[in-house]
């Protein structure tokens, strides 16, 4: 499903080329999940990104549902992520011109999906998120929270292979990160989702399941999850 070997990156700083990946292997077959912690700056978005191919590694390789993604061009890269990939960024990405319900669609519309379905389907994944008061809202007339929760929607709506999250429920109450816990629940049983999650609330990672910590550039499975 996904699957990174040795992969390696490092950052120019000033003079220095500081290295934050420092050979991270892991594998997930479908339907499995991992959470990721690890302290600020050690790399877990980073990681993220080269696993999403927002972003390439110095060395190593990355791949989805069998495909090399380090070698694809952008274009290529592009269309396999939007059809087998859901992405939760840190900060939330939505798109400004567009109301919650247009930005839920986007990944459907993209998919080729009628306007119709697409509109069904996004609201009643905003439903369960509970947004759906807020359909016709623009990111500017959310709150934080809100459009975290706008974003997690577009992420799944698509139905997605594997879903990269960073910090999903990080500015999220206890009702709303239980209802985006139930729906990766959700997916995780109807859907086989698997779900990378860089999260450092611990009810999120014990229902994700196995949880790794990044430390010093490695990525080694942790024997609990209590930071
Ligand atoms: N584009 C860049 N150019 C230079 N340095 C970068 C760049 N992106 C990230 N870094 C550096 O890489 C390190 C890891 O950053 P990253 O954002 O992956 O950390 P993180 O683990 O996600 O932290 P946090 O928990 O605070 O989100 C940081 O020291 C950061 O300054
Ligand atoms: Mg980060």
């Amino acid at each position: 499903m996904i699957r990174c070997e040795d992969l390696v990156k490092s950052f120019q700083q000033g003079g220095d080329r500081i290295a934050i990946l420092n050979g991270v292997n892991l594998s997930l077959e479908k339907g499995e999940s991992m959470a990721i912690i690890g302290s600020s700056g050690s790399g877990k978005s980073t990681l993220l990104n080269m696993l999403g191919g927002l972003d390439r590694p110095d060395s190593g390789r990355v791949s989805l549902c069998g495909q090399d993604i380090t070698a694809l061009s952008d274009r290529d890269m592009s269309a396999l992520r939007n059809r087998q990939l859901g992405f939760v960024y840190q900060m939330h990405h939505l798109l400004r011109e567009f109301t919650a319900l247009e930005n839920t669609m986007m990944p459907l519309l993209i998919a080729g999906h009628g306007r119709k379905s697409a509109q069904q389907q996004a609201a009643a994944l905003l439903e369960q998120v509970g947004l759906q008061q807020r359909l016709q809202h623009k990111p500017s007339a959310l709150s934080g929270g809100e459009r975290q929760r706008v974003a997690i929607a577009r992420a799944m709506v698509a139905n997605p292979a594997c879903v990269l999250m960073d910090e999903p429920t990080g500015n999220l109450d206890q009702g709303s990160a239980q209802s985006v816990l139930e729906l990766i629940q959700h997916l995780q049983a109807e859907h086989r989702t698997a779900f990378i999650v860089v999260t450092h609330d611990p009810r999120l990672a014990a229902t994700i399941g196995a949880v790794h910590r990044l430390d010093r550039g490695v990525l080694s499975a942790c024997a609990d999850s209590n930071e």
